[in-house]
């Protein structure tokens, strides 16, 4: 964050710190608003291909879900999984609120069994494989476009690393924003009701509580913009005057009128993009589906 803060030129954090219990529960809310479609899409595809998804990943033992959430999204599909087949889902947060949610609200589905793991997605992974019966595969899921949120080059890491902790034919489900109308990718990240400029927001409150900061967060605006070359939603804070907030005596931080802090990218790609990135990262595409109502898709990846 220091660093971040310091930077000459474009000053920045991480966006991985917006998900403190108040962070975390505004995404939920983003996920519900009418102009944030991505999450209905991923939910829809799940439920339109739950039965194709199951005959592609025979011989199953462990579901891996890389920042599960409640589970909402594994519920769709899980009971297409489990019958009788002795599956374990292995649903991995940060979160432990999530994570015991998750574990109440999935307890219905039968054959099922639960083993959360609140790790990082790669560490997660790496206990969830051990899991594995001989002789069976692995299906992993990372939904939501989380990718997106991953600068080109990690992302592409990030999925090498997956790759390595999987043997050839395990799967990954990835889901991917795809670029759509201008205004409807602004819209998404600038609703009416003002619930992803208070997440935006909620960043510098988050700092003003644990690091003893003393952010005006009155002087500051929420700012989505779209990067057309770089194909991503960049989201930043607007500092409205010039101002200095010091950090537990610390550091200070100055900031002069109409200075932005950058809080987020959210890449959207086109699906052979995604096909290109995932072959790179050792997995064929076997197929992608796309939602037709909000341009989303979910890409079948085989571990080659
Ligand atoms: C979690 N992630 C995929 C969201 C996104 O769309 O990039 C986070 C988000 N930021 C603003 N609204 C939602």
């Amino acid at each position: 964050m220091r660093a971040g803060l310091t930077k000459t030129g474009q000053k920045e954090l991480y966006s991985k710190y917006f998900y403190d219990d108040l962070g975390t529960a505004l995404f939920e809310a983003i996920t519900l608003l009418p102009e944030y479609g991505l999450t209905r899409a991923d939910l829809r595809l799940l439920s339109k291909h739950a039965g194709e998804l199951a005959e592609r990943v025979r011989h199953l033992s462990v579901v891996a879900e890389l920042g599960s959430g409640s589970g909402e999204k594994a519920y769709r599909i899980l009971p297409h999984f489990a019958r009788g087949a002795g599956l374990t889902y292995c649903p991995i947060d940060l979160s432990g609120a999530a994570l015991i949610r998750c574990q109440r609200d999935l307890d219905d589905i039968p054959d099922l069994t639960i083993v959360p793991i609140q790790d990082s997605y790669i560490d997660g992974l790496a206990s969830a494989t051990k899991l594995r019966r001989a002789g069976t595969s692995i299906l992993v899921l990372f939904l939501g476009s989380s990718i997106g949120n991953f600068e080109p080059p990690v992302a592409e890491g990030f999925l090498e690393t997956v790759r390595h902790n999987l043997r050839p034919g395990d799967v990954l489900l990835l889901s991917t924003d795809l670029v759509k109308d201008l205004d409807r990718m602004l819209a998404a990240y600038n609703d009416a009701l003002g619930v992803t400029a208070a997440f935006n927001l909620n960043l510098l409150r988050r700092i003003n509580r644990e690091l003893g900061a003393a952010f005006d967060l009155g002087r500051f605006r929420h700012e989505a913009r779209y990067n057309e070359i770089a194909q991503r939603i960049e989201m930043h804070l607007r500092s409205t005057a010039d101002q200095a907030a010091s950090i537990n005596s610390q550091l200070r931080v100055e900031l002069q009128s109409g200075e932005t802090i950058w809080t987020e990218s959210s890449y959207k790609f086109r699906t052979d993009q995604v096909r290109v990135m995932s072959d790179r990262a050792g997995f064929d595409c076997e197929v992608q589906w796309v939602d037709r109502e909000w341009p989303f898709a979910q890409s079948v990846l085989r571990a080659r």
